[in-house]
């Protein structure tokens, strides 16, 4: 079995920084990779932030937290990674980005450090082939907020050896997640389920079966699911849906995937969810109001 010691995580947005951070509390020495100083300072800010909170619910200590952040390590190069055993991937979902990343890696890191993937849409096969490692390729799909979301989709593809899978089955649950194994498809299995009741709340309310309050509300309340499909959509990140659901839509050409028109507008616009404080709602006030953008 693959000994894995010191991890790398390449980006630390909403998804990178919060690998990091159950990386690091799990005892890893961590590395995490920016291109930027900016976006940086503020993934580790937001980990940081995190562990302020657990201290103050008493879940961990002052000393816990320091031996925490003493594990994690940022950094804007990844010539940094270079003596990770286990290496995941969790930048912006594009095909060119992602494998220019993998591409730099491949030459950087030894030839044992497995790699991985923390794509939502994308396929595995088609990352791993443009890499020398084929056999050493995996997906891991970890869900928004990190370091709450218990599941972690192991993914193997065509060529991932079992050794690999293995490392990385196991070592997802050494995060404490729980893990489900996934045949390499788009969107594996959450989002092949969750893309398109997303997209079909959005047609819902074009084709007027309800305001976004209520459809949220009977959501919520008629299946006990803790957000309503917008809520969840502003906190997934509507650039993101967009994006996934064009790629699944590609992929699968049915409709179920395709983003709805309003979607596409609304990132047009630059409304990207809670992040850009507006999406389905607005995020301005003290309680989210449904955005007039919708509205309109
Ligand atoms: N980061 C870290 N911790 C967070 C957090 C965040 N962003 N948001 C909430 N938490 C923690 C809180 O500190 C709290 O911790 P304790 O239990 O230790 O006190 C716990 O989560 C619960 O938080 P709250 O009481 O404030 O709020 P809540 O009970 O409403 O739960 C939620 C918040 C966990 C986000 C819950 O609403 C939820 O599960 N929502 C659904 C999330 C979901 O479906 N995620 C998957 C999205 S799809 C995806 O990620 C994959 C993809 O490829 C698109």
């Amino acid at each position: 079995m693959a000994d894995i010691q010191k991890v790398g995580v390449v980006g630390c947005g909403l998804m990178g920084s919060g690998i990091a951070q159950v990386c690091a509390q799990a005892g890893y020495e961590t590395t995490v990779r920016e291109i930027a100083e900016q976006p940086l300072e503020k993934g580790l800010s937001s980990i940081e932030k995190n562990l302020d909170r657990a201290v103050q619910k008493e879940k961990i200590d002052e000393s816990e937290k320091d031996e925490i952040l003493g594990r994690l390590e940022g950094t804007l190069e990844l010539d940094d990674l270079a003596d990770c055993d286990l290496v995941i991937e969790a930048v912006i979902e594009d095909i060119e980005i992602k494998e220019e990343v993998f591409g730099k890696l491949d030459q950087v890191c030894g030839p044992d450090t497995i790699f991985a993937s923390n794509t939502s849409s994308l396929t595995i096969t088609e990352m791993a082939a443009s890499t020398d490692r084929p056999d050493r390729f995996v997906g891991l799909h970890f869900f928004n907020p990190v370091p709450v979301m218990k599941l972690v989709e192991v993914v193997a593809q065509g060529a991932t050896s079992d050794e690999a899978f293995d490392a990385a089955y196991e070592f997802a649950e050494s995060l404490g997640k729980k893990p489900v194994t996934c045949r390499d498809n788009s969107g594996f299995i959450v989002n092949r389920l969750l893309v398109p009741y997303m997209m079909d709340a959005i047609r819902a309310y074009e084709e007027g079966i309800g305001s976004i309050r209520d459809i949220d509300k009977a959501m919520e309340l008629g299946t006990g699911y803790p957000m309503g499909p917008f809520t969840l959509a502003d906190f997934v990140g509507l650039e993101t849906l967009l994006k996934i659901g064009d790629i699944m839509f590609d992929e699968y050409r049915e409709k179920r995937y395709a983003p709805p028109p309003l979607l596409r507008r609304m990132v047009t616009a630059g409304h990207y969810g809670r992040k850009s404080g507006q999406g389905f709602y607005d995020y301005s006030g003290e309680e989210p109001e449904v955005a007039d953008f919708v509205l309109r």
